[in-house]
C-alpha cells in the first residue's frame, strides 16, 4: 500500500492537505536527525496491543464502561511517534511509544481536566467515530463535565502546578 492509501481510513485530513505535507515531511527526514510526532486517542482499560489484528479482543471492552468505573478504565492514549533515517539502507524506522494516563489521574492536573472535557466535547462525529469513542462519548462528558470550571487554559501542556499531583493506586 501507499502513504496515502494506508491513511486512507483517516476522515477530514485527506481533503485539508494534511497527508501530502505529512508525506513531504517524512521523505525529507535525514540521516542522523530524527524526527517524532505526537497522536492521541482513547483506549479503555491500559492495553498496549490495540492492532487490527486483535480487534476482537480488546474491542467489546468498550462495553463495560459503567459511570462507576469509567474514571478507572478510560485512558487517554498519547503516542509518541519518532522517524529515523537507516545510514546503509535509507530506509525509516517508526517506533511508537504508548503512554496510557486513566480519566481519574488526569484529572487530578485541573488544566489536563478541563481541557480534556472540551476536547471530547468539541471533537467532530467523523474524528469521535474513527477514534473509536463516539458510543462512550456521552459517558465520558459526563464524568469530565464536572472538572471543567469554565477557566481558560494556558497553552502547551505544562501542569501550571506547584507541587505533584497525588495519583491514584
Ligand atoms: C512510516 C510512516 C507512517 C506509517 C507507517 C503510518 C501508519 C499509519 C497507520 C497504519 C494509521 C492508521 C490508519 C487506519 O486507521 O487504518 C495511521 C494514522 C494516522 N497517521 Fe500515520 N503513518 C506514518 C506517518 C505519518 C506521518 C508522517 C503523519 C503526519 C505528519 C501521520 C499522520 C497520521 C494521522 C493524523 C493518523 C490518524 C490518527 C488518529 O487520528 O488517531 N502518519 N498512520
Amino acid at each position: 500500500m501507499s502513504f496515502f492509501e494506508w491513511h486512507a481510513p483517516v476522515p477530514k485530513a485527506h481533503e485539508m492537505g494534511i497527508f501530502k505535507r505529512a508525506l513531504k515531511f517524512l521523505l525529507n527526514i535525514q540521516q542522523g536527525a530524527p524526527a517524532r510526532r505526537l497522536n492521541w486517542t482513547m483506549t479503555v482499560n491500559p492495553l498496549l496491543d490495540t492492532s487490527s489484528e486483535n480487534y476482537h479482543q480488546w474491542g467489546v471492552q468498550k462495553n463495560t464502561l459503567t459511570p462507576e468505573n469509567i474514571g478507572r478504565k478510560q485512558h487517554l492514549r498519547v503516542e509518541l511517534q519518532t522517524f529515523f533515517r537507516l545510514p546503509s539502507s535509507n530506509a525509516m524506522v517508526f517506533p511508537i511509544r504508548c503512554y496510557l494516563c486513566n480519566f481519574q489521574d488526569l484529572i487530578t492536573v485541573p488544566k489536563w481536566g478541563r481541557r480534556l472535557h472540551r476536547v471530547v466535547r468539541d471533537l467532530p462525529v467523523e474524528l469521535a467515530t474513527y477514534k473509536g469513542f463516539i458510543d462512550n462519548r456521552p459517558m465520558m462528558l459526563d464524568y469530565l463535565g464536572q472538572f471543567d470550571d469554565g477557566l481558560p487554559t494556558s497553552p502547551g501542556v505544562w501542569p501550571d502546578l506547584e507541587t505533584e499531583p497525588t495519583l491514584s493506586k
